[in-house]
């Protein structure tokens, strides 16, 4: 029987705010395996904000996605078939494996890296949400770029999303005075709260930002993860402590923006507080990976650290899952499932 695959693929490059026609769906057979190739059926698919950025054909931290090439994403599959000595069948693998149902490879890593096995008992989605790229970037960010000092008084903004919630989390579990996230309406400020056991939330879409931080934090933020930039950014400067650490995650308010928006107006906060300013990309830190990753597997299994993942279903909605981002619809790690494990 000859399986046929589907593939989203980039039909043209957007403009502005991201768009589903911007990707096509394309079908074609799969073919027979030749001896050293594996044949991986994509279970879930991860997305992220930052493959916003990878559509703009402008030169960045990785290559832009070229026009009718496969979309960029990682994912997690299963071996379906395998003549390669290094994988079997049946077999749970995560990687950059794209916006496809199947993946022919022989194994050996691409530009973005190999495949990864999915440790027994873990459920396969985890490595995409918590102990995948989002909850990696919320280790580093929180204990490498600016380490949590125990008694620190924590804002981490996206406070709700994949990343964010991990940092906050993290940020707690260090030790921090007090932590404190933003998110956008009232669903995800109680679950900050309630469920990932922040002391305060701010609903950047109903309350005055600036106040908000200003009452939080009498005697300012000392540390800072951004994962927004713009307006909020803005706000933040102003409600810094004096040698405040500010750590830039990433800053969505921007990613669908024709034209970039002037600068932040509140920029000399960092001379008159004396604030350090640091941005970072994941891709730097892989080599700590496993020693990150049991940690936040520890904080997991401890329930410690809460995991939410947003799992929407079907291959055919996946261009629509990835615009959820930039909604603001989903809470946690948004991920589609388009596969059972057999
Ligand atoms: N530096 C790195 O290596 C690295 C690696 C991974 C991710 N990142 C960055 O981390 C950030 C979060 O990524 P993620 O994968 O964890 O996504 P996410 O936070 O799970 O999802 C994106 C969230 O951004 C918020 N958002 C959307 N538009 C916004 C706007 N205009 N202003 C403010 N908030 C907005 C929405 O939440 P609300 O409902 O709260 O608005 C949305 O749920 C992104 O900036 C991403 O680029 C950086």
């Amino acid at each position: 029987m000859t399986r046929m695959n589907g593939q989203w693929r980039l039909a043209q490059r957007p403009v502005g705010m991201v768009k589903e026609s911007d990707f096509e769906l394309i079908e074609e057979p799969v073919r027979e395996l030749v001896d050293g190739e594996l044949l991986v059926r994509n279970l879930y698919l991860a997305f992220e904000p930052a493959m916003r950025g990878w559509l703009d054909d402008v030169k960045s931290y990785i290559p832009p996605v070229q026009i009718g090439e496969v979309m960029r994403a990682s994912t997690v599959g299963q071996i379906v078939e395998s003549k390669n000595a290094e994988f079997e069948a049946g077999q749970l693998v995560s990687g950059m494996l794209g916006w496809q149902q199947y993946v022919l490879t022989d194994g050996t890593p691409g530009p973005f890296g190999g495949l990864s096995k999915v440790p027994d008992g873990i459920p396969p989605q985890r490595m995409l949400s918590a102990l995948g790229g989002t909850g990696l970037t919320a280790y580093f960010g929180m204990t490498e770029i600016h380490p949590v000092v125990a008694g620190d008084n924590v804002l981490v903004s996206g406070a709700a999303g994949a990343t964010g919630s991990v940092a906050a989390q993290i940020a707690r579990i260090k030790g921090a005075g007090k932590v404190v996230g933003i998110a956008g309406g009232p669903e995800k400020c109680a679950w900050l709260v309630s469920d990932a056991k922040l002391d305060a939330a701010i609903d950047y879409k109903n309350e005055n930002v600036g106040r908000r931080i200003r009452e939080e934090f009498p005697k300012g933020v000392d540390l800072y993860f951004d994962n927004v930039g713009g307006e909020i950014l803005d706000s933040v400067f102003l409600g810094m402590a004096e040698r405040g650490r500010i750590t830039m995650c990433g800053g969505i308010s921007a990613y669908n923006e024709k034209e970039l928006p002037p600068g932040p107006r509140n920029l000399m906060q960092t001379v008159i507080k004396r604030l350090s300013i640091r941005g970072f990309i994941l891709f730097d830190h892989l080599a700590e990976a496993g020693q990150a990753i049991a940690n936040l597997s520890e904080w997991t299994e401890s329930g410690e650290l809460i995991v939410e993942e947003d799992i929407q279903e079907g291959f055919e909605n996946t261009p629509k899952t990835f615009l959820r981002l930039f909604e603001g619809k989903n809470l946690g790690k948004q991920l589609i499932k388009i596969a059972d494990v057999e």
